[in-house]
């Protein structure tokens, strides 16, 4: 089974590889093979390798960068999805989707439902919004997973930010009004190929789960400085050095911490529907932050 991972330099599509390479062949364009900004690329590109599953984790991910550049964000959050998914249900296909958190208003303090009303903040969510939007639209078989707060060993996040931070600075002050769940690529993709592995077995390539939304994430829930806090926690119980000290952590509200781009303040993400579609339970984000760590530290 020829299958495409788009964005496979990111951090979810380059666990997506590590995975999905056990399920067929993975083809993975680099932006350099294939600009994902440009249709008529897609297009023939789709048209001479003909894949047989496209996995699509190639976005604009950039949520400040996207108040600037909106064009942008919407051709790779939601006409490339609607790209993919016109060509997957041209032919009968599946089409895997990651979206985000941030299509929801983050008002409250309840965990977001798959079916709850959206209400995004900003463009990158607006754009992701339309993405999903775009796929539930095309009339493709497909397995829409959101997800929120997305670390990896590779790439720029919070979680290298951090333990950056943590060994030049000994005061830091880190936002504590956001809630969610700091979720490993590895995660990600772990789901991805659980969800995909059987019906690729039996040949009927159809995925475990039915066709929709769901929320992925480990289980679970901190804010920003509860996770900073947690991984300077985590590298001092390794006996790495750092700068900061448990004191030196201070909390900061989203008003006093001004970005270009609003952030929900409710992020959590309820995760039955997924739990009892794949007879699964979401491991703690604790326990899931330990392994990454334990990568980055290695290496
Ligand atoms: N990061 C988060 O916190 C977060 C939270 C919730 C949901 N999500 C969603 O999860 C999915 C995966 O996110 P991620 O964190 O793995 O993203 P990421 O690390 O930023 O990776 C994005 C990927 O898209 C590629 N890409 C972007 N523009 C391209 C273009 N014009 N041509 C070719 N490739 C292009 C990038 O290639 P280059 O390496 O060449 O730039 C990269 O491989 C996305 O759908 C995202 O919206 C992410």
């Amino acid at each position: 089974m020829k299958i495409l991972v788009t964005g496979g330099s990111g951090q979810v599509g380059f666990e997506l590889q590590r995975q999905l390479c056990l399920l067929g062949t993975v083809m993975a364009p680099s932006r350099q093979e294939l600009d994902l900004a440009d249709a008529a690329a897609v297009d023939r590109w789709l048209d001479s390798h003909q894949p047989e599953l496209i996995v699509n984790a190639a976005a604009y991910t950039a949520v400040d960068g996207a108040e600037e550049e909106p064009a942008l964000a919407r051709r790779l959050n939601a006409e490339l999805p609607a790209q993919l998914a016109a060509y997957s249900a041209a032919r009968g296909q599946w089409l895997v989707h990651y979206s985000s958190d941030y299509v929801y208003p983050g008002s409250g303090e309840t965990p977001w439902q798959e079916q709850d009303d959206t209400g995004p903040l900003n463009v990158y969510g607006q754009t992701k919004l339309e993405g999903d939007e775009a796929v539930l639209a095309s009339g493709c078989a497909h397995l829409i997973f959101r997800t929120s707060w997305v670390y990896s060993a590779r790439g720029n996040n919070f979680m290298k930010t951090m333990l950056r931070l943590g060994r030049e600075r000994d005061v830091l002050k880190v936002v504590s009004d956001q809630i969610g769940a700091p979720t490993p690529a590895r995660l990600i993709a772990q789901v991805t190929a659980l969800a995909l592995s059987d019906g690729i077995a039996r040949q009927s390539r159809a995925p475990t789960l039915p066709a929709g939304i769901y929320h992925l994430a480990p289980a679970g829930e901190t804010s920003w400085h509860g996770f900073a806090c947690e991984i300077f926690r985590q590298v001092r119980e390794r006996g790495e050095p750092l700068a900061i000290s448990p004191e030196g952590v201070a909390t900061i509200s989203s008003a006093e911490y001004p970005v270009p781009a609003a952030r929900p303040l409710n992020s959590r993400l309820a995760l039955t529907r997924l739990e009892q579609a794949l007879g699964l339970r979401l491991p703690d984000w604790q326990e899931q932050l330990s392994l990454t760590l334990a990568e980055v530290l290695a290496s």
